[in-house]
């Protein structure tokens, strides 16, 4: 990544009407870092007169990701949201327009149980990418220059290529504040709507870049998200029925695949692995809201290893894996375990982490787990279905009795488009049948997913 200090061409503020308005941006030359970038990181004026969702700032991404994806165009977005708090807040997306948009026309009626699923105009989803880190400069918006980095952006050129537009929001924030769900939820759902305000300029008002190319009247949406970003996609389809209920009528279905509900559980089951990096990583982003849970955090680590601690700050997630590999990190803290399950913190892992915090969602779910995963529990996922089960959800949740928690990324990737495909072109009743609760042990290996390795 090259870091460039460019000046940006500001243009004139383009819509007036109906809060502060948006602005357009040139294109760098070369992708910045986000704590370099002006567009990304700078607090936008007057940012509590915008409502939520409202665009902030446009601009055409730079770089080649349009040759790298394979899409007609990719734009950056900012745009208002707020965070766990309710304090205004503005975040950043990427989005892709499909070389050949999919369009459909209603065949049937393929709603179950009414949720909405329109079956009609172009498809657009927002993908959550699992990028797992407290430090803004490894935002999935900078990994996608990096397909090294990982793996799952394969499922965003699978959705590419059906021909959905595609939303990769940063959903952490632009203080990264990686598994507080009570933001990321928000982050997501904002950015759909300001997808759909993008969607919806027009030539003039874009000032010359080309329009997006989705029909905002008849686009319906999906998000999708594995792991880290099923947490943030679990929330934002738990909060949609209060926090975005104008999204209700485009809103067609939710994927959530390797959930890892449980806080302390999950970090039983990370701790002393070659995954136990993520676990740094989660606790420094979700203490970025709190100060007193993040002093609570600092002062409990020994003297002797807090700098180790703390360098998780600036790691990617990646990087986190290989600089914690094999290490307990509870062993870090002067209590150790007793210390990550002290109320200060689990009153965190209980208001802002977990699922099923906030209602069950309002459209048909599609969950994924593998029996196997080393990463979370399967009894907990179980649960959280039950309790989504309970509560009306409509819910198609498949057990995989092959795998681990990396192998089930790929092996979830096919049955995932597949079943948003079904929501978008209108054959899902057909294909999936109309009853609420489908629970059930698959045997799923697919080659097709994107390759395995890093998250
Ligand atoms: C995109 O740019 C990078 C860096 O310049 C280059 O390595 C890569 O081959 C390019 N990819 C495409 C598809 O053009
Ligand atoms: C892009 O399209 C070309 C030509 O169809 C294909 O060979 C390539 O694999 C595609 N790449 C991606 C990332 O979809
Ligand atoms: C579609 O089917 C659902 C469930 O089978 C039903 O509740 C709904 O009323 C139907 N909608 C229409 C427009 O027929
Ligand atoms: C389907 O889309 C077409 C054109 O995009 C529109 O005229 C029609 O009203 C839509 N039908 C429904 C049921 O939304
Ligand atoms: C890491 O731990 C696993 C067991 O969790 C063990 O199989 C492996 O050998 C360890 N690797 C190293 C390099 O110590
Ligand atoms: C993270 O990186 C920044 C900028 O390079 C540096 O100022 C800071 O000290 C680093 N923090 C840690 C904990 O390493
Ligand atoms: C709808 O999507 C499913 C899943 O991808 C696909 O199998 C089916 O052929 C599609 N049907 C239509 C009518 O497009
Ligand atoms: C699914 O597999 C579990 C073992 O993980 C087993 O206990 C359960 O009975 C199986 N359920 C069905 C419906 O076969």
């Amino acid at each position: 990544m090259i870091v460039s200090n460019l000046l940006l061409l500001l243009l004139p503020v383009v819509r007036a009407v109906g809060g502060p308005g948006f602005s357009i941006f040139d294109t760098p030359s070369e992708a910045l870092l986000p704590s370099n970038d002006p567009f990304y990181m700078s607090e936008p004026a007057d940012l509590s007169a915008y409502s939520l969702g409202d665009l902030i700032r446009i601009r055409v991404a730079p770089g080649n990701l349009s040759a790298m994806f394979n899409a007609s165009a990719v734009y950056n977005i900012v745009y208002r949201t707020e965070d766990s708090l309710g304090h205004p807040l503005w975040s950043f997306s990427t989005v892709f327009s499909p070389l050949n948009p999919y369009s459909s026309t209603p065949t049937s009626n393929h709603s179950r149980h009414g949720a909405s699923s329109r079956g009609n105009g172009t498809a657009f989803m927002s993908y959550q990418l699992p990028y797992n880190t407290p430090s803004v400069d490894w935002s999935v918006s900078v990994l996608m220059y990096d397909p090294t980095q990982t793996a799952t952006l394969g499922d965003v050129t699978a959705a590419l290529q059906r021909g959905w537009f595609v939303s990769v929001p940063d959903f952490e924030g632009p203080y990264a504040a990686s598994t507080a769900g009570s933001l990321e939820g928000k982050v997501i759902l904002d950015g759909v709507r300001a997808v759909y305000s993008l969607a919806a300029l027009d030539d003039s008002e874009l000032a010359g870049l080309e329009p997006l190319g989705l029909d905002p009247a008849h686009a319906s949406f999906s998000l999708w998200g594995y792991s880290g970003g099923a947490i943030s996609s679990g929330w934002a389809g738990e909060m949609q029925p209060y926090y975005a209920p104008d999204l209700q009528p485009y809103f067609a279905g939710l994927v959530i695949g390797g959930m890892p509900p449980g806080f302390m559980s999950t970090a039983d089951l990370l701790d002393g692995t070659s995954s136990a990096g993520l676990l740094p990583n989660a606790l420094l982003g979700l203490t970025q809201q709190f100060p007193e849970a993040r002093e609570f955090l600092v002062s409990s680590l020994k003297q002797e290893k807090a700098q180790d601690f703390l360098a998780a700050l600036n790691m990617s997630a990646l990087q986190g894996f290989v600089a914690f590999y094999n290490q307990s990190i509870f062993d870090y803290f002067i209590n150790g375990r007793d210390d990550l399950n002290h109320p200060i913190l689990t009153s965190l892992y209980d208001g802002h982490y977990d699922l099923r915090l906030k209602g069950v969602p309002s459209v048909p779910v599609f969950a994924y787990k593998a029996i196997g995963d080393q990463f979370s529990s399967i009894q907990l996922s179980d649960q959280l279905i039950t309790e989504y089960c309970d509560g009306g959800a409509v819910v198609l949740y498949e057990r995989n009795t092959v795998g681990e928690h990396i192998s089930e990324l790929q092996n979830g990737h096919s049955r995932s488009l597949d079943w948003i495909d079904s929501l978008f072109n209108g054959t899902h009743a057909e294909t999936y049948g109309t009853s609420a609760c489908v629970i059930k042990n698959v045997t799923v290996v697919d080659p097709t997913g994107p390759p395995l390795g890093q998250l």
